[in-house]
């Protein structure tokens, strides 16, 4: 299942994806499920568009990408006024392999700015922007997406943004079957995506609350219709994921959080570094039975020795590992 499918001519091969999530598809992330393999492309984590062009490609940690990741879609987040020709100009200087529209973020700040799910509920202006960002940039584009917002006329309103997205030359859309007040409450509701992939011709990436083949597979009935799936949390919490998709695969727990203590460390200065690695310990908790314990230990770090030793030390007693973690709710 999900294991090719083509988007403006450009094959993936397998059709699984892991989800732009802040603060955690960055570069040293990116490296570590690049040597996993089995990942069709990772989305980086949402980029405000008119920083791009301050960007250092080489260095940024949001930018930088290796020769060993096969695909990187660049997500932005996109405001009104946005010089949208240079940004994306930039972006094909350094090889985007494609670019992905923030359409569903509904944090504040981002609101603020027009952006994310404020733009999707703007039609004039996502016109404004699909348009620029159509005419500007050759390669692949999508969209991510929601349901919008919960009231009576949602379904009109959807779509007509399907519609909107598809004239504009949106390439495949990424969609995350909740609404935009749900943030994370309540669960996907992935028996929406047959309905949302008979409105539009374009490609559907289903997103939300994915773990892993067999559960994929239990779903199938309301995945077929969709060209590939997308997973954030989980493949934050288990890198190997889809190199695991349809093979068993023996893991070593404390190595991989250990090269992944190095990756962030090469890319990030000392002080980010430690925060991005205890995020990423967050959902890699989720592992073990008693995760919490490594968390908390990891989260109160005062350094990055401090958090290395103490990350040794729960490795040390040979902790319990979970069948299957559960990251709803992280
Ligand atoms: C910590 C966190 C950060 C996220 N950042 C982004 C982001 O930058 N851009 C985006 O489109 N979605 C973002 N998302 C949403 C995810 O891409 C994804 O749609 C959501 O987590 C549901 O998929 P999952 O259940 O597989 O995690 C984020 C989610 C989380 C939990």
């Amino acid at each position: 299942m999900f294991d090719q499918c083509v988007l403006r001519g450009r094959r993936f091969a397998p059709a699984r994806f892991c989800a732009p999530l802040a603060g955690y598809t960055h570069s040293a992330f990116r490296r570590l499920l690049a040597d996993w393999g089995g990942t069709g492309a990772v989305w980086t984590e949402m980029l405000a568009a008119r920083q791009l062009l301050r960007e250092d490609f080489a260095a940024s940690p949001w930018l930088r990408r290796r020769p060993t990741e096969s695909c990187v879609i660049y997500q932005l987040m996109v405001r009104g006024g946005d010089m949208l020709e240079r940004i994306l100009d930039r972006l094909g200087e350094h090889g985007a392999d494609g670019v992905d529209l923030n359409l569903a973020c509904d944090a504040v700040s981002i609101r603020a700015c027009e952006a994310g799910s404020a733009l999707f509920e703007d039609l004039p202006a996502l016109r404004g922007v699909l348009e620029a960002a159509r005419r500007f940039w050759p390669g692949l584009l999508t969209a991510k997406i929601r349901l919008g917002s919960r009231r009576p006329d949602w379904q009109a309103r959807f779509r007509e943004r399907l519609r909107a997205l598809e004239e504009a030359g949106v390439d495949a859309l990424v969609l995350h079957p909740r609404f935009f007040e749900d943030k994370f409450k309540r669960r996907a509701q992935h028996e929406l995506i047959p309905w949302a992939a008979s409105l539009t011709r374009l490609p559907l990436i289903a997103n939300g609350d994915l773990a892993n083949a067999a559960q994929a597979s239990a779903l199938a009935g309301h995945l077929a219709p969709a060209c590939g799936l997308m997973i954030g949390r989980m493949t934050i919490a288990q890198p190997w994921l889809f190199a695991a998709w349809d093979r068993p695969l023996a893991v070593d727990l404390p190595a991989v959080w250990h090269r992944l203590y190095q990756y962030v460390l090469e890319d990030f200065p000392p002080a980010v570094a430690l925060r991005r690695i205890q995020m990423f310990s967050k959902y890699f908790a989720a592992n073990f039975a008693f995760g919490h314990a490594f968390y908390v230990a990891l989260s109160t770090a005062p350094n990055l020795g401090e958090l290395r030793a103490r990350a040794a030390d729960f490795f040390a007693r040979s902790p319990a590992i979970l069948a299957h973690p559960i990251v709803a709710g992280l």
